[in-house]
């Protein structure tokens, strides 16, 4: 969306900015800068570490992230008309993070999704992983990056206004080789883009494949379920999985299958197929493999819209696949900001990534970092209103 339109929706959303305003007169100046981020205090975790909350505006898109577990808290984005909603799942409270977050938000480290068995071989020599998804390690395992407590030092300048997050790893935490130094960069762009750039290096040869774990609603968080938002991958193929998923290691046609999302379809148009696959993961919960493949520079992979309110956000990335999961594990034990519980289908994920279990599948492209290379991935994320 161009600035200009995003500053107008912006001031007519005025009535939303407790903390910093989004689109300020800078932001129309130059089409990049904006104010520095604001933190405030969020919680306190059991161990009396200080967890805070910035918040960050820019180009009309407003953000709350926490130094725990880089979790993005909301993220406010106007709709055809200039009004707010908050469009990401999520909690009030550090406690119902802590407590049982199926990782709204979060950043995914060291490996995002599932490695088979919790356990890969590299040069040799077998890692065992922490398990923590039946015999699987899922997300980085039982403490992974989205438990972690991040450095977090404000930037506002050309690129736009944003965040660095860096944590290392220590060799061996969670089962994973070598010490693992990794820098993510949040910045909302003057045009209102959500741009993720993740850095990452190492001292021993390991794996790594990170991601970011935000659940969309682009209604609105508590608003329903979002079988009515309309997706498109640009994605001739997807990794279909076992029981426990993790990929069989074929990658098969999406072609006459409720996995084609080649053209926008709605979410909810086949979700309910006694497809085997969709029976399994009781859903989507699959790895498109994008035609693009991976890249030095973001390419197209996916477009979300909300036909009610007209918010659309289209992804790019240099990532060679995407998971989408259609939130079927939330079952209504959960209530977001809005006071209002998540149910099976309240918000989906659109994961950028290398492909589950690669660790295991040697014809997946490679997630293997050695030392003195640098790992790099970047994924933006644009927002419209149409
Ligand atoms: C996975 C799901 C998992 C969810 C955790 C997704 O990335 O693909 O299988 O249940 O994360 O909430």
């Amino acid at each position: 969306m161009d600035t200009n339109r995003r500053t107008l929706l912006a001031a007519a959303a005025a009535g939303l900015t407790a903390v910093a305003a989004p689109g300020t007169a800078h932001a129309r100046g130059n089409g990049a800068g904006g104010r520095r981020p604001v933190r405030e205090v969020f919680g306190t975790l059991a161990d009396g570490t200080v967890v805070h909350r910035w918040t960050l505006a820019n180009g009309g898109t407003r953000m709350r992230v926490l130094s725990y577990g880089g979790i993005v808290q909301s993220l406010e984005l106007p709709d055809r008309h200039g009004r707010y909603a908050n469009v990401s799942l999520g909690f009030d409270r550090l406690e119902d993070y802590v407590a049982a977050s199926p990782y709204f938000g979060a950043l995914i480290g060291r490996y995002g999704n599932r490695v088979a068995g919790g356990r890969f071989t590299l040069d040799g020599r077998e890692h065992r992983l922490s398990v923590n998804d039946g015999p699987n390690s899922l997300h980085g395992g039982e403490a992974g990056f989205d438990k972690r407590v991040w450095d977090v030092s404000p930037f506002s300048g050309p690129s736009g206004v944003g965040l660095v997050l860096r944590y290392v790893s220590a060799d061996g935490e969670m089962g994973y080789p070598g010490r693992l130094d990794t820098t993510v960069t949040y910045t909302l762009t003057g045009d209102g883009d959500w741009r993720i750039d993740y850095v990452a290096t190492t001292d021993r040869p390991t794996v790594v494949n990170l991601t970011g774990h935000t659940y969309f609603n682009l209604a609105g968080e508590g608003s329903g379920d979002v079988l009515g938002h309309e997706l498109r991958l640009a994605a001739s193929r997807y990794t279909p999985t076992d029981a426990t998923l993790i990929p069989t290691g074929e990658l098969a046609p999406v072609a006459g299958t409720p996995f084609d999302f080649r053209r926008a379809e709605r979410i909810g148009r086949r979700i309910r197929e006694a497809h085997p696959q969709l029976v399994t993961a009781k859903g989507y919960d699959h790895n498109w493999v994008l035609d693009k493949g991976a890249t030095r520079t973001p390419g197209y992979a996916a477009t979300l819209r909300d036909p009610g309110s007209g918010r659309t956000m289209r992804i790019s990335t240099t990532e060679p696949g995407t998971q989408f999961y259609s939130g079927n594990f939330l079952d209504g034990t959960l209530a977001g900001p809005s006071g209002r519980t998540y149910r099976q289908g309240d918000g989906l994920c659109l994961e950028t990534q290398h492909f589950p279990d690669s660790p295991n599948k040697p014809h997946f492209p490679s997630t293997v970092l050695r030392p003195g290379e640098t790992y790099r991935s970047t994924t933006v994320h644009g927002f419209s209103a149409r």
